[in-house]
């Protein structure tokens, strides 16, 4: 009671006693004073019962600390970033894919989500855990992807295509494990959607950030792709490097803007890397709120 401090309470008890109506009413007084709890899990409790009781795990305790301490300046955006890799199959024990574990995508969902956006992640295939208090849309090939954003594409005002898309899938899928034979075996590849295009055609006044991975001529490639994906932003991964782009927990980044500026951001970890590029973000929302209004044309007399 004597701390100034927000003041988050996690509560762990018997399933009756959670659900009393005196504990009941006493949670909703606190809340109405701006305390702050959290549902308990479910489960097995100390006491043997079964039911709502459990501390929240830890993780989920320190991501809501995290969350009510970060400053809530993205509050109003609806935010669809899509995170990790595809998977092509060509048999139904066999698929084409890349390095992504989803850890850059998954990042800038949740740094949105902390920034007080409502945010949607559409996900390929990772070992990620699902993170909490967004929309959470699991996808597995890059058609199924392209359906899921085109879907969501209406309700959001801004789109980060973090998601490492297959650019080809294989032109036929065997119904059944195609067995061994020769010496080799050739695959027939067709195009993919090419997703983040068919968004920049469509996009309206939304923000659209797409990521460019290069191992050569870093920024002139993702310049080119800037421009011809009608992206206002572009994220540029230089893989070459160690501890950049895929699997690690760490990124090196050129934050990439329609003008043509270049924001080089040096290796550090990839949520302190998502909210660089957040931070780009807010800075293009920001400057199209307080841009001087055009005044109507004077009708002529
Ligand atoms: O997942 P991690 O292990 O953390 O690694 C992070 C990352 C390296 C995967 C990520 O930061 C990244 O760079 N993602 C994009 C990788 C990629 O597909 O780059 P690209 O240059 O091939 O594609 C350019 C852009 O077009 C990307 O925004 C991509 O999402 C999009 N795209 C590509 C192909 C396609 N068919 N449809 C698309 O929308």
């Amino acid at each position: 009671m004597a701390t100034k401090a927000p003041v988050l309470i996690c509560p762990a008890m018997n399933v009756n006693m959670y659900n009393n109506a005196v504990v009941k009413e006493n949670i909703s007084r606190l809340t109405a004073m701006g305390y702050l709890f959290m549902v308990p899990g479910y489960g097995e409790l100390a006491c043997k019962a079964e039911g709502y009781g459990r501390l929240p795990e830890i993780p989920d305790i320190v991501e809501e600390v995290e969350s009510i301490l970060t400053p809530k300046d993205l509050r109003g955006e609806k935010i669809l970033v899509t995170a990790g890799p595809t998977r092509e199959p060509f048999d139904p024990v066999r698929y084409i894919t890349n390095y992504s574990s989803g850890k850059m995508g998954y990042a800038l969902a949740i740094a949105a989500k902390r920034r007080g956006a409502h945010v949607t992640l559409i996900s390929g295939p990772t070992a990620l855990p699902t993170p909490r208090d967004m929309t959470f849309i699991p996808v597995a090939s890059a058609v199924d992807m392209r359906d899921a954003v085109m879907e969501h594409l209406d309700s959001a005002t801004v789109v980060i295509k973090a998601a490492a898309v297959a650019d080809y899938r294989p032109s036929s899928r065997s119904a059944r494990k195609i067995k061994k034979g020769g010496d080799g075996l050739d695959l027939q590849l067709e195009r993919n959607p090419d997703i983040i295009l068919e968004v920049g055609r469509k996009k309206g006044n939304r923000i659209l950030v797409g990521f460019a991975v290069e191992t050569e001529n870093l920024v002139e490639n993702a310049r080119n792709k800037l421009k011809k994906k009608n992206m206002d932003i572009i994220v540029a991964n230089d893989v070459t490097k160690e501890g950049a782009g895929f699997g690690y927990d760490t990124n090196i980044i050129k934050i990439i803007s329609a003008d043509g500026k270049i924001e080089n951001v040096p290796l550090m970890g990839k949520m302190e890397v998502a909210d660089r590029i957040l931070d780009k973000v807010k800075k293009i929302i920001t400057g199209r709120q307080s841009a001087p209004r055009r005044r109507p044309a004077l009708r002529d007399k």
